[in-house]
């Protein structure tokens, strides 16, 4: 059963879903030797592993552990950050931190961001239309143009971060994503626009008289620009490469606009941008029969709980109009993504001002549609568009 699932494997990075599915069926608890760690595709496994208190979401300090003494003095900064980060935090520190979190990102908050994140989206829509008027072939490219600097000005935007850094955040990220250069990711450059809506309602947050501590603010805010970018950029990339895929279905978002809510619900289900997360067990624990020992690491694989027959019907099939179970690509429990309301809100304009102000997407090159390499992170970095039949851009 080894063999089944090598995420090293580039037809596995391309399309996992075929080896997730044998994982359900017959090994849905499978220890991968790859990983070093246990991969979990079952829903109900995968829903109660992310609520289960014997699980750990904190595999910072185990990490940091393994690592020879000069290598961790040498990531010491970045150790004091990740530690603070809440999606690595147990209760109740967690609870505490996620607490004054929510403060920052009320639905008021986010939903008053509808106005600026439409004018963003049309602002890139025009920019990539005189693009494609300039290319000889019309071709642009969906995340440079666009899937990128919309979800980047508009975090940019809630952390009062300069617009003209936003393309710096992508090798900052990276590195984090890479998990070296500790140092490089300077702290102070997210301390300094402190005059801003969420890190002044963070800075202002208070629970039982306890605020957080000038670390953790720190800490929040890179953690805010860093989780809410790229995963954002990779819901519209791979949204866009679902509809390119399923013609119908676009056709029929684009006639039915007001399928963009669910529309965006099916592309987090079929395709999420945040593949899997990870737990450590703090404790013998047995999960679907299988034993596993205090120490091992889990992988939960969002993706391929999404498309467990179980829960939904006919779960291979892209349906932009699908109604029924949550699927778990935000996460569940009391790491619940913060920011899905904002990445929601952002997708279904997006989405829907796409369509509304564009004729006709054509992937120019299939073959130029590389995933990345990275077990967390599901997208493609490139996606060569050429537009067709573009009418005005004042449409
Ligand atoms: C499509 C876009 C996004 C996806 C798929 C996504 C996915 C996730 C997932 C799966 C988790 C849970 C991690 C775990 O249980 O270990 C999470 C947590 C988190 N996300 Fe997102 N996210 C997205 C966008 C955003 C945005 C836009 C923001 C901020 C503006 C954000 C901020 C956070 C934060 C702060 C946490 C930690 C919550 C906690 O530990 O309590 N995310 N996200």
């Amino acid at each position: 059963m080894t063999d089944i699932y090598d995420p090293r494997q580039p037809e596995i990075m391309a399309d996992p879903y075929p080896a997730f599915r044998r994982l359900r069926a017959e090994e849905p608890v499978h220890w991968s030797p790859v990983l070093r760690g246990w991969v979990l595709t079952r829903y109900r496994d995968v829903r109660a592993a992310l609520f289960d208190p014997k699980l750990s979401a904190d595999r910072i300090t185990p990490f940091m552990a393994s690592l020879p003494t000069d290598r961790r003095e040498a990531l010491s900064g970045l150790e004091r950050m990740l530690t603070r980060w809440a999606v690595f935090v147990d209760p109740p520190d967690h609870t505490r931190l996620r607490g004054l979190i929510n403060k920052a990102f009320t639905p008021r908050a986010i939903a008053s961001l509808a106005g600026p994140i439409a004018a963003v989206v049309d602002r890139l829509i025009d920019d990539m239309l005189a693009n494609a008027a300039r290319h000889p072939e019309g071709e642009i490219d969906l995340i440079a143009d666009f899937a990128y600097p919309l979800p980047a000005t508009v975090i940019a935007r809630i952390l009062g971060v300069p617009e003209e850094d936003i393309f710096r955040f992508r090798d900052w990220s990276d590195d984090l994503a890479a998990f070296v250069g500790g140092a490089q990711a300077t702290p102070d450059k997210y301390a300094r626009p402190a005059q801003t809506d969420v890190i002044g309602a963070l800075i202002a947050a208070e629970e039982a008289g306890r605020a957080l501590t000038e670390d953790e603010l720190v800490a929040t805010a890179v953690l805010v620009l860093f989780a809410g970018h790229e995963t954002t950029t990779n819901l519209i990339g791979n949204g866009m490469i679902a509809l390119l895929r399923n013609h119908c279905e676009m056709a029929k978002l684009r006639a039915r606009p007001e399928l963009g809510e669910s529309a965006v619900e099916e592309m987090l289900r079929y395709d999420a941008p945040a593949a899997s997360v990870t737990r450590v067990a703090r404790e013998d624990v047995v999960i679907a029969s299988t034993p596993i020992a205090k120490g091992d690491r889990l992988f939960l694989m969002l993706n391929a709980a999404n498309r467990d027959p179980e829960i939904f019907p006919d779960p291979e099939r892209f349906d932009v109009a699908r109604d029924g179970a949550q699927n778990l690509a935000f996460g569940y429990g009391p790491h619940y993504c913060v920011g899905a309301p904002l990445a929601r809100l952002e997708a279904r304009i997006a989405f829907q001002r796409l369509l509304a102000r564009i004729g006709d997407f054509r992937l120019s090159d299939e073959a130029r549609l590389a995933w990345s390499d990275n077990l967390v992170l599901r997208g493609c970095p490139t996606i060569p568009l050429t537009l067709t039949s573009i009418p005005s851009p004042a449409t």
